[in-house]
């Protein structure tokens, strides 16, 4: 196979990764900055702009590439599935059609109300300034504000934590009104992660991902410090009932997605709020999580060349697909004043990295050292048989890094763990 990986972060590093373990397997890139650890596992790069759709076909014609493993979601959005595919590359990734179910909120509630998919918190669209903020001034309670389209994960404010009355009616303002206004939901997050291929859905291990920059989750949102997987691929806060309630909101989504005549082929995410209702939706991705990409891609203990013939094909297996019993803490170093002023081009000097796997993002080699850019450097993973032992891998290797940068200590630790249970047991 001669798969073009679009994209350039830790994410794509994990998915040239595992797509390098068959030897057979030759690796085409286009990413915005050159990833290290990409360019090493790639027969050629293109350095260029991940939503431009002419140079990314004109490098697939090139270089003669039969797939595409689309990573982030601009390029969705651009269009770069619906091109390629005319051109004859099987594409990893929805059209651009199909990926409104993560570009357009009001697009996903819609789909599922239409449908009659549960899942849905209380929501409403709003595409008046004026509308909006009345309704914002009646409601009695918290609101989540999300601005219809894509943000790049930073977009939504939650009354309550982030803004008051007040400070939501000044948002609604700054984005124009275009907005989805939707009940605060009220619990502990996963990610719920399947390939799919239009009509199967084959789920991966779940996934906690933490948006806050800092310790204790305070600090801004952020696209994502770290995140940690257990060995029975479910996480302690999430009930066998609530696992499969998840997994069928999404087998929904996809049959309705056909239905509807833009059938889902690629990564589908579920991020799910688990309340004492059950699990929400609080949002789909058209693609892999970062960091979730990485966690779980390390325990993908089968082809992931033969998943991509699979959702390509329309012959997707679950007994083709399989991931190893471990657990996995992922851990991600980022500038110092990251993400609302991050300090670039500083140099940074990778330590003593023992058994964690070095996962490169956004991070800049020049004769042979480091330095930062503006968003999420590196990441390391630890995999081992139990929680403490990967998070002890993944700390140690983070801890070793000098330079400006930092990192979430309390990911994957004991004490995040217990205060997500006891959370979950408080609101039941
Ligand atoms: P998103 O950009 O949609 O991933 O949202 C960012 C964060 O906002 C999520 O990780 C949640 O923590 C939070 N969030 C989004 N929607 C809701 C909601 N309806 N209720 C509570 N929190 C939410
Ligand atoms: N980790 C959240 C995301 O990839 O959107």
């Amino acid at each position: 196979m001669k798969i073009l990986v679009v994209g350039g972060g830790g994410r794509e590093h994990a998915i040239a990764s595992a797509l390098s373990r068959n030897s057979e397997t030759r690796i085409y890139s286009v990413m915005a900055k050159k990833n290290p650890g990409i360019a090493r596992l790639a027969k050629k790069i293109c350095v260029a702009k991940e939503t431009d759709v002419a140079r990314i076909l004109a490098f697939a014609g090139e270089t003669g590439v039969t797939h595409a493993f689309i990573g982030p979601e601009a390029p969705l959005e651009a269009g770069v599935v619906d091109r390629l595919s005319a051109a004859g590359v099987a594409c990893v990734g929805p059209t651009k059609a199909a990926a409104r179910i993560e570009t357009d909120k009001a697009f996903c509630r819609d789909l599922m109300t239409h449908h009659h998919i549960s899942g849905n918190p209380a929501y409403r669209v709003f595409h008046d300034m004026a509308d909006a903020i009345a309704f914002v001034k009646d409601y009695d309670g918290d609101l989540a504000i999300k601005p219809i389209g894509l943000t790049g994960g930073k977009g939504v404010r939650i009354m309550g934590e982030q803004v008051d009355l007040a400070g939501a009616v000044d948002y609604i303002r700054e984005i124009n009104g275009a907005v989805v206004l939707e009940e605060r939901l009220i619990g502990e997050e996963f990610t719920l992660q399947a390939f799919v291929d239009g009509a199967h859905l084959i789920p991966m291990p779940l996934v906690q991902d933490h948006k806050r920059a800092f310790d204790g989750d305070s600090g801004p949102n952020t696209g994502g410090m770290g995140s940690y997987t257990m060995p029975d691929h479910m996480l302690p806060f999430v009930s066998r009932k609530a696992h499969s309630a998840a997994l069928s909101i999404m087998a929904s989504v996809v049959a309705a997605m056909a239905k509807d005549g833009y059938p889902y082929k690629g990564i589908l995410y579920g991020q799910f709020m688990n309340t004492a209702d059950g699990p929400k939706v609080i949002e789909f991705n058209a693609r892999f999580g970062d960091p979730e990409a990485m966690n779980v891609l390390t325990l993908l203990s089968s082809d992931l060349s033969d998943a991509v013939t699979g959702i390509t094909e329309g012959t997707l297996s679950a007994s083709k697909v399989t991931f190893e019993h471990a657990a996995t803490v992922c851990k991600y170093l980022v500038p110092e004043g990251y993400p609302a002023a991050p300090r670039t081009g500083r140099p940074l000097e990778v330590g003593e990295t023992g058994d964690a796997i070095l996962y490169y993002a956004n991070v800049e080699e020049r004769d042979g050292r480091l330095f930062t850019l503006t968003s999420r450097t590196l990441a390391f993973v630890g995999k081992a048989d139990t929680l403490a032992m990967a998070e002890r891998i993944a700390e140690q290797a983070a801890s070793a890094v000098r330079g400006s940068i930092h990192h979430r200590r309390d990911i994957g630790t004991q004490a995040l763990l217990d205060r997500r249970i006891a959370h979950m047991k408080e609101l039941q």
